[in-house]
């Protein structure tokens, strides 16, 4: 997958994996590592999936309706991606922490949903349920962190409500800081985000 590692100054650091929002990039979410922790490594990737020319991380059917099985399958792909990564740069695979923007986030989320050992904790911005009616991996001792807008038309509020109730029901630690704004990423809710994992990584 096309992507961007940076090392960090301090390798005891979780892996920043960041993941981009639908027409992103891997440069996008590049300031947001650097306020989260920046002397934290850094794995920003590029989604596989174009859509009119625009970079996803799985395809949909229609707005908010994901194509399930191309979801499975770039879930793994990706999660494969993260193992030969680890390898190559030398990086603990078992500690990774995703910051995922919309799409990004989507995508995060479905590594949880998936796998038991594919993040050790994860900040989403504006996320859905990736997928409905599975059983979920225990995640115990996972730690994730959620921002959504209370007037996200994309995302709407029970989009976040019920991904929390499903990932605490797998054994998470789930927090949400809801802003009274639409999809957008807004800088206080990514300061939320910072204040969360350094409560939860230094
Ligand atoms: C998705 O397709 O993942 C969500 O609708 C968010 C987005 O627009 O990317």
């Amino acid at each position: 997958m096309q992507h961007i590692f940076k090392a960090g100054t301090d390798t005891n650091k979780p892996v920043l994996l960041l993941l981009h929002g639908t027409g992103g990039n891997e440069n996008d979410l590049l300031p947001l590592a650097d306020i989260v922790d920046p002397s934290a490594s850094v794995l920003s990737v590029r989604g596989n999936v174009l859509e009119n020319g625009m970079p996803r991380f799985f395809k949909r059917l229609a707005e908010g309706v994901f194509d399930i099985e191309d979801l499975i399958f770039r879930t793994n792909e990706l999660n494969q991606f993260l193992d030969d990564a680890a390898k190559e740069y030398k990086f603990d695979r078992n500690n990774i922490v995703a910051i995922g923007y919309s799409n990004g986030a989507n995508i995060a989320a479905s590594l949880l949903f998936h796998f038991a050992d594919a993040l050790k904790g994860a900040i989403l911005h504006h996320p859905m349920v990736p997928r409905r009616g599975i059983d979920l991996p225990n995640l115990d001792g996972k730690n994730v962190f959620i921002a959504a807008g209370v007037n996200d038309p994309i995302c709407p509020q029970h989009e976040s409500v019920d991904l929390q109730a499903l990932l605490e029901g797998a054994g998470a630690t789930v927090e949400i800081k809801w802003e009274n704004f639409g999809h957008q990423l807004t800088m206080s809710e990514v300061q939320a985000a910072k204040a969360w994992y350094e409560s939860k990584f230094k």
